[in-house]
């Protein structure tokens, strides 16, 4: 049987989700620190930084590693994404030649229009939300090679466990976000040209073949049509105010130069931040979108269906 069919975040499969859910949150890093992975080399990762970084994907999605002083190109990035599985990039639009993108405050007028290269304040989201579900991205890289003089913060935030907050405030939430109508993305249009089409889908979607949670999701206003009914609306309400009020869920941490996040792509935000170019402190970031998650963190990897009794057609009596 495919895990998409008994998987715990499936909303009637009760006693399976509540198994889940304890492991989960029993696992669950608490800090920032706990995600924190030295690597030497990363051209060539060792097996136990390996390990490490798996394990604290496994078990939040996501890790933070460190190497050196920030003095890494971008195909020594590639090469360390690969030892992870992480091999087919994303050219999203503005993303350099090589498909890895240098975010950095821009003059230039239509990178200008795009939050990502200013120095504000960026809402929370999941990496690619506005692309068509052939182009999903299910993880990525995001390294600093230089920070900025001041703020530029990231916070970070496993999606399932966002999934657990929404369904324990109300089960119904969740089967308002599968809906494959419940969130569009205008057509992105330029000076009278489509960019992009309009793009609707689901928030949450349970990947059938790996049974693997994918989220799309951002927290702008603007640019975001909600599918109008009440409880989508309340769903997006109480992330709104997961946002607003904070979680100790939520990762704070400040990437310094040779550190870099790698994750099956998060919600993440970031604060705004100063450059002081007299200082040398340019805010300076490589990120690398990819349509594949972390190699041996699938859900079907991690799930083991012998503490769920989860094939249970009897669960909901
Ligand atoms: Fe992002």
């Amino acid at each position: 049987m495919p895990i998409a069919a008994y998987s715990p975040f499936l909303s009637d499969q009760r006693r399976a989700y509540a198994n889940w859910r304890a492991r989960k949150l029993a696992m669950y890093p608490a800090s920032a620190a706990e995600l924190m992975v030295q690597v030497a080399n990363p051209i060539s990762v060792s097996n136990a930084e390996q390990e490490a970084i798996l394990s604290a994907v496994r078990r939040a999605n996501m890790a933070i590693f460190a190497m050196g002083d920030g003095r890494l190109g971008k195909d020594d990035l590639r090469a360390f994404g690969a030892q992870f599985g992480l091999r087919r990039l994303d050219a999203n639009l503005y993303a350099d030649e090589d498909s890895i993108t240098s975010l950095q405050v821009s003059d230039r007028e239509r990178k200008r229009d795009y939050i990502p290269y200013t120095n504000q304040r960026l809402n929370w989201h999941t990496d690619g939300y506005y692309n068509s579900p052939s182009q999903w991205i299910r993880g990525f890289l995001l390294f600093c090679a230089q920070d900025a003089a001041e703020g530029g913060e990231n916070q970070l935030l496993d999606h399932e466990i966002a999934y657990i907050l929404l369904r324990d405030a109300d089960p119904r939430f969740i089967t308002a976000l599968m809906h494959p109508a419940a969130m569009t993305i205008p057509a992105n249009i330029e000076r009278g040209v489509e960019i992009r089409p309009a793009e609707t889908g689901p928030v949450f979607s349970i990947e059938a073949s790996t049974g693997n949670l994918h989220m799309r999701y951002s927290a702008r206003m603007r640019n975001i049509q909600w599918r109008d009914d009440p409880v989508t609306l309340g769903a997006v309400e109480f992330l709104q105010n997961l946002w607003d009020e904070g979680s100790a869920y939520v990762y704070h941490h400040r990437l310094m130069p040779g550190e870099g996040v790698i994750c099956n792509n998060v919600l993440h935000n970031r604060t705004a931040f100063h450059d002081d170019p007299t200082q040398g402190k340019c805010r300076l970031m490589y990120r690398a979108r990819y349509f594949d998650r972390v190699a041996g963190t699938n859900f079907s990897d991690i799930y083991d269906q012998s503490y769920t009794d989860a094939v249970d057609g009897c669960e909901n009596a």
